[in-house]
This record gives C-alpha cells, structure tokens and sequence, in this order.
C-alpha cells in the first residue's frame, strides 16, 4: 500500500546559503524570495562569509562554514571578494578544494528576448572546467627576491575524473561534440597529461565527436562562430577565463549560472564576482543567482519547482519591461525580482 504524505510532512531540504558580499546579499534575498514565492522544498541554513569576516578569523574557511556545508551536502553560494595581489587566498579555491567539488559546470544559454550581438545565432553550450588543481593549487614561491614561480599542476586523475564527468553529461543530454582546450603546445607535460586523459576517455564513448582546440583559438572560434561549440571541458585556469568571455556572447555575468559538483557535495553560484562597483545599490542582476538556484533544484530532484522558477524568468525577459540595467533595461534588483516572483505559474 502507497500512503501518500501531506505535503508540509515531507521533509525539506536543508541548504547551506552563503550570500557573501558585494552584490552576493542583494542577489542572494532576491533568490530567497524567488524560490520561497515558488514553494520550494527549502530550508535555509544561512552563513554569513565575507572577506571582512575571514579577515578577522584569519582563515579563508572559518568552520562554520564547512561544518554547515558539511552537514546539509548542499550549498547556494554569494560572491566572496578575494584581495588582489597579496592578502588570504580565494575562498571559492578553498571552498572547491576543501569539498573537492571538482567539476565546474556552466551552461551559456541566451534568454528569449534578451537582445545581444548574437541574437541572430543559436548559442547554446556548456562548460565543465577542472576545478582543484592547475594553476589554482595556490603553490607560489619567490625563489630570490622579484623572481617567483607558480606551480601548474595537472593530474591523471583530476584530468580524468572531469573528463569523464563531461562526457557523462554528453550523452545523458544527448549532446554531439565534446572539445577540449588546451595550450599542449606550449606545455607539453602538464597540458599534455590533460589531453591524454581526455583522449582516453573519449575512446570509451564512440557516438560523441571529440576535437581539440588550443585555448587562444579557442577564444577566437567562440566570438567569431560560437553556435559551433556544444560540450568544452578545461583545465581551471582556462575555464576561468573562456567562461567569462562565453557570458559576455549571451549578455554577461548577470545571466549566466553556475555549478561546482562532488562526490558527495554540491555548491552552486553564479559565474559573477562580487561587482563592487554596482555594490549595495539595488541594481544588480540576480538572474545568475536564480538560475543556479534552478540548477540546485533539479539536483535535489525538485524538478517541477525548477521548471516554474526558470520559465518565470524567461517571462520576464520574454517581456523585456523589467529588466537590470546590465542587460539593457532601467529596473532595480528588487523590481526585477517582484516581476519574476508575479510571472510564477
Ligand atoms: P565581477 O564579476 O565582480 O564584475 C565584473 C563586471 O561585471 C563589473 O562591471 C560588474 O558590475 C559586472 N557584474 C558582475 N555581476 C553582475 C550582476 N549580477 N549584475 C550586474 N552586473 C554584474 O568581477 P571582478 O570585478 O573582477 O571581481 C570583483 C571581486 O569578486 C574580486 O574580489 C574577485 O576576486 C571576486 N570574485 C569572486 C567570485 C566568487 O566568489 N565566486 C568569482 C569571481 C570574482
């Protein structure tokens, strides 16, 4: 016998939610107030992070932090300023290598109505960039004075493990061609050992078409023509940066979504930093925050609740009347955010 539960008995998902700073609380309540309009199965576990608190404590990871991602498995991630040149280390590379959340993934999708350069081209790709090891190991030294080396390091089963996650995810979406970028070159070794695991695993996965592009080509291919790009997989250092550029194709960071996957954990946050430039204003876009939510959805298994967010959102761009200035429009955060929240089916 099936006994159906009412709904309010069904657990809810807990979530580790870290806005950040910058822009990250702004985008942040504006998800919150999205997913609780939509009846998300969510508890909120909040966590404040920002680069101030991690000064104070003197550590990029204080454990409240850890201890509560640990816990819930999952997390919704702000943006966290990292100081330039000097001061504590990346917590979102603390964060990754901590967890070892080692696939990046970021799908570049255009929104229906948003005009941009390419609106008259189908755009509609996905990032996955290796995300514990290369250049970000953070292994620097300064041999003598005003000579310093950064350590590059590439591994067999780093290399392999996003390979694999990759091509997994081609074939579960029913996508045609995986690219890899590199810069094997120039580093023939490091660079080298990435194109190598790359080729092994796509030798197990006949029906995928495998190329290779060096990673400045590839920068060029991807303004000049990018509707020709479906699945790319990188190293972290160039996934960075292609990521960025691929936003700028579909409208910029505001728009564009992120997700760092596990073994065992999850967190998800957009591909945007903390914009201190547009900070505390009410006028940043928190599309990227929403749509990594959505993201987060699905991998809870709340489709559905997925499903509604996003269509709201492509209402509201279909619409075009309440959109953030980054994306062309006059609309505040909020204002965007009351607009979705009004467009939920
Ligand atoms: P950024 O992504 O913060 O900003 C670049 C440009 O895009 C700025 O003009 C900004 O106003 C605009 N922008 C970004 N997100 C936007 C949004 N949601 N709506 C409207 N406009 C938006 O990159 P930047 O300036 O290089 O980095 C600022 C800080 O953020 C640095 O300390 C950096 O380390 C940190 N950062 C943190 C990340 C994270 O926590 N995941 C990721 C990237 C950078």
């Amino acid at each position: 016998m099936i006994v159906r539960l009412p709904v309010q008995w069904i657990v809810a998902h807990r979530v580790t939610l870290i806005p950040g700073d910058g822009i990250g609380p702004e985008v942040a309540d504006a998800t919150v107030r999205v997913l609780d309009a939509a009846g998300a199965n969510v508890e909120w576990e909040r966590v404040e992070l920002t680069s101030a608190i991690i000064q104070a404590a003197g550590e990029e990871l204080p454990p409240t932090v850890i201890e509560s991602v640990e816990r819930t498995r999952v997390g919704l991630k702000g943006p966290v300023t990292t100081p330039v040149a000097g001061g504590f280390q990346s917590v979102n590379v603390a964060l990754r290598r901590r967890l070892d959340l080692f696939a990046n993934i970021r799908p570049i999708r255009q929104l229906p109505g948003l005009k941009t350069r390419y609106q008259d081209v189908h755009i509609d790709m996905v990032l996955f960039r290796e995300n514990t090891e290369d250049l970000y190991s953070g292994i620097e030294h300064e041999v003598v004075k005003d000579v310093v080396t950064s350590l590059k390091v590439i591994t067999r089963t780093a290399s392999t493990r996003i390979a694999r996650y990759a091509f997994d995810y081609t074939r579960a979406q029913g996508r045609k061609k995986v690219i890899a970028v590199h810069k094997a070159n120039i580093m023939k070794l490091g660079d080298g050992l990435f194109l190598n695991c790359c080729r092994e695993v796509a030798a197990q996965y006949p029906e995928i078409e495998y190329k290779e592009l060096i990673v400045d080509n590839a920068s060029m291919q991807m303004v000049i023509r990018p509707q020709q790009f479906d699945v790319l997989v990188m190293p972290n250092l160039y996934g960075d940066i292609v990521s960025d550029l691929a936003a700028g194709l579909v409208g910029g960071l505001g728009i564009v979504p992120g997700a760092n996957i596990g073994q065992d954990h999850a967190v998800f946050e957009a591909v945007h930093g903390s914009a201190p430039d547009i900070a505390g204003k009410n006028l940043a876009n928190p599309t990227a925050l929403i749509l990594s939510a959505v993201s987060m959805l699905e991998y809870l298994g709340e489709k559905q609740t997925a499903q509604r967010i996003r269509q709201a959102v492509e209402t509201v761009y279909r619409e075009g009347k309440a959109l953030t200035g980054d994306v062309g429009g006059g609309a505040k955060t909020t204002e965007f955010t009351d607009a979705v929240i009004g467009a939920l089916g």
